[in-house]
């Protein structure tokens, strides 16, 4: 017994200096350093002579990273991934593998975890890949990747990635915000989506449970609204965007890509087939675009959908309250524009084109851009509160039809309205219809008659 207890001390102190010595051999040869050497016998390779292949072997062994104030972060992938930018390592193996499609978002400005997700600062493959417990974001799978793109390009359309704008679609007219708060905006029945893909960034959890909330959350009173498989992966993309972390300007620069599929998507919503052709199809009010592009500079374009009074006094083209990167998107799909683009936009209608659209698209511009839309609403809808006035609200434009003749709106239009009140008794209602005819000529106000009476409700005929 005396005998065994030296001996066990003996072992017990030999396990330990076996660890110890372990340890240091692991920390003065970790795996990114086995990666870099690697990568350089690849590199060594393709080197022309002796004396270039050794001075490529016996390059020094350093952690790479990029410094990236502007997303407050600093990646160090490019440690192992040491072929991201070189286009010779388009098959070498993994974590080698030239990166294709990255420009202009090159690792110096943007680094790795904005888009994949990680932890950037370690340099051994499990941490990297934030594959431990407590890290946040996890590398996303490979076919959720993409969803990161819209933590930049929050509006529009990205190219490649139709689901940001499906997802985007379907959140706004899903009745989603009933209960979910987004940016400040929603009810309170279900958690705040505001950061929903900075918390959660668990693809296929989200993806479940739009196809059935009780499913992955037992007895949720979310309904299950019977989304299709691609519904329920757009609106997960949709939410793994969804973050507010603070980034530099530059990289919030371009919250809409100016694509020519977007400007195609503006030019339909916009109706600007109303007026233009495109080599020869379409409506003739304006001149025909095919060309435009070539005989005009790019900023002379977007003055011409700013400001066309300013380059045609007395234009009847109505000015567009779009942001730069829109007028850009549609300037850019302008210049390839052909008649198959108009002839198409034109099959894809559900009423014919009219000589009366032109008038009606002006009006409708007229009635957003001079604010009627802020106490009528964007549908025409009426609603907005106005206490004491008949009603109690700004009243419905979908009937006017009913009440009066288009002549009877017009001079309505041109000289204000006062609601009759409810109760005398109370001070008047604060809302009232101000006079335009200082504001808009004659012909403005005619095709914003115009405008509202396409849209008139005729009561049921009885
Ligand atoms: C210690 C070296 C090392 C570091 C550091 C590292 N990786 Fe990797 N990575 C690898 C290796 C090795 C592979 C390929 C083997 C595999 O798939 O496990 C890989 C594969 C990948 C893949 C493709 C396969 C997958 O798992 O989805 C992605 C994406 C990736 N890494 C991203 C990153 C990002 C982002 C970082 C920085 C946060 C990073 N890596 C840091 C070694 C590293
Ligand atoms: C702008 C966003 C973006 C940035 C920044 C970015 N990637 Fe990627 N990466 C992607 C996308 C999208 C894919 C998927 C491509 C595909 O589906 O083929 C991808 C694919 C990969 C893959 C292959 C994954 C696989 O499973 O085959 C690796 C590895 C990878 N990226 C590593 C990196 C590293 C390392 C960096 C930093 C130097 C980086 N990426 C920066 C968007 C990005
Ligand atoms: C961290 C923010 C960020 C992320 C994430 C991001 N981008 Fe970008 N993107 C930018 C910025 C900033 C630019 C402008 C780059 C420049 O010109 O220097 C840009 C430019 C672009 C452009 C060119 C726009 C033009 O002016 O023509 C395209 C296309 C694009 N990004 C697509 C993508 C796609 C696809 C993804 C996802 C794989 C993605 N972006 C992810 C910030 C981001
Ligand atoms: C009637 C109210 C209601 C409506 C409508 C509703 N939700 Fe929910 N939602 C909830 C409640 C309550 C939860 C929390 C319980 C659960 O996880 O299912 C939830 C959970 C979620 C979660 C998980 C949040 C998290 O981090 O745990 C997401 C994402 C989500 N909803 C998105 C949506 C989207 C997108 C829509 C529209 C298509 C929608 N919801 C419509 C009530 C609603
Ligand atoms: C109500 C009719 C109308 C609508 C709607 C309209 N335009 Fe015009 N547009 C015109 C007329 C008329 C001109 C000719 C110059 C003028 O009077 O302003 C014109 C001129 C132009 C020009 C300059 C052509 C040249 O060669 O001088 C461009 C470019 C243009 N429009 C683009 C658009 C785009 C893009 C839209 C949709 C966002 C649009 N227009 C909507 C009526 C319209
Ligand atoms: C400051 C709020 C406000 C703005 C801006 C406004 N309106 Fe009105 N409008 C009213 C109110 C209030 C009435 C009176 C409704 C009543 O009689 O109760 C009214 C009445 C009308 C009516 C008659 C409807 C009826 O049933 O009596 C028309 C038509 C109309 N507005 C069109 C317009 C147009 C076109 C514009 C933009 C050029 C516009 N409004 C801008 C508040 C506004």
């Amino acid at each position: 017994m005396e005998r065994r207890l030296p001996q066990f001390f003996f072992a017990l102190s030999m396990i330990v200096l076996a660890l110890m010595l372990g340890a240091i051999w692991q920390a003065a040869s970790p795996a990114w350093k086995t990666y870099q050497q690697e990568f350089h016998r690849l590199e060594a390779v393709g080197e022309p002579n002796a004396a270039a292949k050794s001075d490529v072997l016996n390059a020094a062994l350093v952690i790479k990273q990029d410094l990236l104030p502007g997303l407050q972060r600093v990646d160090r992938c490019t440690t192992c991934h040491l072929g991201v930018e070189d286009p010779t390592m388009k098959n070498a193996p993994q974590p080698f593998t030239f990166h294709a499609n990255l420009a202009p978002h090159i690792p110096a400005k943007f680094g790795c975890t904005v888009c994949h997700g990680g932890q950037g600062l370690a340099t051994d493959q499990q941490n990297a890949h934030g594959q431990v417990p407590f890290w946040q974001e996890p590398l996303l799978p490979r076919e959720y990747i993409r969803a990161s793109c819209g933590r930049c390009h929050k509006e529009g359309e990205v190219p490649g990635v139709p689901e940001l704008a499906d997802g985007r679609r379907l959140f706004e007219t899903q009745g989603c915000r009933g209960c979910h708060k987004l940016n400040g905006v929603g009810g309170t029945i279900g958690p705040d989506l505001t950061e929903e893909g900075a918390i959660r960034r668990f693809p296929e959890w989200l993806e479940r449970h739009f196809l059935d909330p009780n499913a992955v959350s037992r007895n949720s009173p979310m309904p299950n609204f019977h989304f299709t498989k691609e519904q329920a992966r757009a609106l997960t993309f949709y939410m793994l965007s969804l973050t507010s972390e603070q980034m530099g300007t530059y990289y919030s620069s371009v919250r809409l890509i100016p694509s020519a599929s977007y400007g195609r998507e503006l030019f339909v919503e916009k109706n600007c087939i109303a007026c233009h052709s495109i080599g020869g199809v379409g409506a003739k009010n304006g001149p025909d675009l095919a060309q435009v592009a070539k005989q005009h500079s790019p900023g002379w374009l977007d003055e011409q959908l700013v400001n066309p009074q300013l380059i045609y006094p007395g234009s009847t083209m109505p000015a567009y309250d779009l942001e730069t990167n829109a007028r850009k998107a549609i300037i850019t799909f302008m210049a390839s524009a052909t008649a198959e683009d108009a002839q198409s936009i034109l099959s894809q209608r559900t009423k014919p084109l009219t000589p009366q659209d032109a008038a009606i698209e002006a009006g409708k511009q007229s009635f957003a851009r001079f604010g009627c839309v802020g106490c009528h609403g964007l549908q025409l809808q009426g609603g907005v509160p106005n206490p004491n006035s008949q009603g109690g609200e700004v009243p419905s434009l979908l009937h006017a039809s009913d009440d009066y003749t288009k002549e009877e709106v017009v001079k309505i239009i041109q000289n204000g309205k006062v609601p009759p009140v409810e109760n005398t008794a109370r001070p008047a209602a604060p809302l009232y219809m101000p006079p335009w005819k200082s504001v808009l000529t004659d012909e403005d106000i005619h095709r914003i008659a115009d405008y509202l009476w396409s849209l008139q409700k005729k009561k049921d005929a009885w």
